[in-house]
C-alpha cells in the first residue's frame, strides 16, 4: 500500500544506522571546538523575518527565494533560520556579549532551512556546523577560524580539498570595483544569462560566480577585485595570506569568489572538493564587519564559517574514512518461562545501573531466536536462565565469542559479568 505520508522534499530522516556517523563527527567538532575554546551558542530556531532580510541581504537568493517565511497568529512574519550568522550576531548584540569579553568564540551545530531545488547534496531542511569570533577586526581571527575549518575536515580524513580564498573589500574599495566590473562587462552585457542581467545592476559581483558556461566564459579576463582593494583591505588580505602560510595552509585566491551573502567584507573563503558533482562547497565563511550596522546597532566585527553537516558526511562515505560501525552490547538476557524472564527484567536494570549495556527479549520467543538475536546484536556475553537455574539461584553465563559456558550463582553474578566484560575491554584494547 502507497504510505500516505513521507518526509517533505528535500528533507531526510536520519535513521539508527547511520546515526552514528552523525555522532563520530560530531564528537569530533566539540573536541576541536573545545581545543580552540570555542563555546556553544544555541538560537531560535525561527526569528524575525527581518532580521535575516537587513542581515543576509534583499538582493541574495537566500532571501528573496529560499525562506521559509510564515506570519503567526499575532500576524508577525517569521523565519526559519537558513543561516546562523544573522542570529548569533542578534544574540550577540542582544546579551551585551562583549561586555563580558570583547572578542567571543561561538560555534555551532544545527538545523537550517532554505527552500532550495533539491538535489544530491542540496537539501531544504540540512545541518550547519560553524563558528563565529566577533569583536576582533585583526586578521589573526580570519586565519583562525580558516584553520580551524581545515583542521576539522583533516582530523576526519578528508583529503582532496581547496580552500579558495579572496577579498571582497569594503565600502570604501567595493564600488570602485563594481563600477569597473560594470564597465568590464558592458560589451557582453546582453550575452550573459538573464540573472546575470538582473545582477549587473543589483550586485554585479555575483556574476563572477555564475555556474553557467557560457557566463564563465564572457567573464573569464576581468580584473580581479585585488587589484582595486583599498589599503587598509590591502593590508589585512596581505596578513590573513601570510599567517595562513606560516601554518602551512594552502590556498587559491579566486577572483571569482564572492560568496552568496550580502554581508561579507575583506575575507571570503570556501572549502570545496571534487568528489560531489555541482555541490561542492563544504564550508564557506568569511568577514563581515559591518553586519551589526545592518542590524541597527554599533559596528562589532566579526568572521566565521559554516560548513554542510550531510554534504561533510557525504564526503566522508565517498573517501571510506568512517571506522567500522561500533555497536556495544555487554549482555544478553535471556528468560526461559514467566518467572524467569521476570528475573531477567530485573537483573537487567540492576546491571544497566552498574553501567553495562543490556538487551532482553520483548516477543517471548524460543531460546534459539533469542540467541540468533543476541548474536545478530554482537552480544558480548548471553545469561540463560530457565525454572531449574532459578531454583538453584543460578545463571548459565555464555562468552559468545569463544562460546565457554558456565555456571554462576547469582548472588554473584553482577561482580562475575563485571570482571569478565573489563578483561575483554582490557584484552581488545
Ligand atoms: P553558506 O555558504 O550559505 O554560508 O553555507 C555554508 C555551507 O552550508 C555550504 O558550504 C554547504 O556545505 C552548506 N549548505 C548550504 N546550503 C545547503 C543546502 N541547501 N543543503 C545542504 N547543505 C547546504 C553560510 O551559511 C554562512 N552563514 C557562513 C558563515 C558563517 N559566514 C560567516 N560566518
Amino acid at each position: 500500500m502507497e504510505l500516505k505520508f513521507r518526509t517533505p522534499r528535500g528533507t531526510k530522516d536520519i535513521l539508527p544506522d547511520e546515526v552514528w556517523k552523525w555522532h563520530f563527527v560530531e564528537n569530533r567538532l566539540r573536541e576541536l571546538f573545545r581545543a580552540y575554546r570555542f563555546e556553544e551558542i544555541r538560537t531560535p530556531v525561527f526569528e524575525e523575518t527581518e532580521l535575516f532580510a537587513r542581515g543576509i541581504g534583499q538582493t541574495t537568493d537566500i532571501v528573496q527565494k529560499e525562506m521559509y517565511t510564515f506570519v503567526d497568529k499575532g500576524g508577525k512574519s517569521f523565519t526559519l533560520r537558513p543561516e546562523m550568522t544573522a542570529s548569533v550576531m542578534r544574540a550577540f548584540l542582544q546579551h551585551h556579549l562583549g561586555e563580558q569579553r570583547a572578542v567571543q568564540k561561538l560555534y555551532y551545530l544545527a538545523p537550517m532551512f532554505r527552500q532550495e531545488r533539491p538535489q544530491a547534496g542540496r537539501l531544504r531542511q540540512f545541518h550547519q556546523y560553524g563558528v563565529e569570533i566577533i569583536g576582533t577586526a585583526d586578521a589573526s581571527a580570519d586565519a583562525e577560524v580558516i584553520v580551524l575549518a581545515m583542521e576539522i575536515l583533516h582530523s576526519l580524513g578528508v583529503h582532496g580539498l581547496t580552500l579558495k580564498l579572496n577579498s571582497v573589500g569594503c565600502p570604501r574599495c567595493r564600488p570602485v570595483y563594481r563600477k569597473v566590473l560594470q564597465e568590464e562587462l558592458r560589451p557582453v552585457l546582453n550575452r550573459l544569462c538573464a540573472d546575470c542581467q538582473k545582477r549587473y545592476t543589483t550586485n554585479p559581483l555575483r556574476i563572477l560566480d555564475c555556474k553557467r558556461e557560457t557566463c564563465r566564459t564572457l567573464t573569464e579576463d576581468v580584473s580581479p577585485i585585488e587589484q582595486y582593494l583599498c589599503e587598509d583591505c590591502r593590508r589585512h588580505f596581505g596578513q590573513v595570506r601570510s599567517l595562513l602560510d606560516g601554518a602551512g595552509v594552502a590556498y587559491v585566491v579566486d577572483k571569482r569568489l564572492v560568496r552568496g551573502l550580502d554581508y561579507y567584507t575583506r575575507t571570503a573563503f570556501e572549502i570545496v572538493t571534487d568528489q560531489l558533482g555541482s555541490q561542492d562547497a563544504v564550508c564557506g565563511g568569511g568577514r563581515y564587519d559591518l553586519l551589526s550596522v545592518e542590524l541597527g546597532a554599533q559596528e562589532v566585527p566579526g568572521v566565521g564559517f559554516a560548513a554542510g553537516m550531510e554534504r561533510l558526511i557525504a564526503l566522508m562515505e565517498k573517501l571510506n574514512v568512517f571506522p567500522p560501525a561500533e555497536r556495544k552490547l555487554d549482555l544478553y538476557l535471556i528468560g526461559l518461562g514467566e518467572q524467569a524472564r521476570s528475573w531477567c527484567f530485573r537483573q537487567a536494570q540492576q546491571l544497566r545501573r552498574q553501567g553495562l549495556v543490556c538487551e532482553l527479549d520483548y516477543q517471548g520467543r524460543s531460546l534459539k531466536a533469542q540467541m540468533r538475536d543476541a548474536n545478530k546484536l554482537g552480544a558480548a556475553f548471553v545469561i540463560i536462565v530457565g525454572e531449574e537455574e532459578l531454583n538453584r539461584q543460578a545463571a548459565v553465563l555464555k562468552q559468545m565469542e569463544t562460546g565457554e559456558q558456565e555456571e554462576v550463582p547469582m548472588p554473584v553474578l553482577a561482580d562475575a559479568l563485571q570482571k569478565r566484560i573489563t578483561h575483554l575491554a582490557s584484552a581488545e584494547a
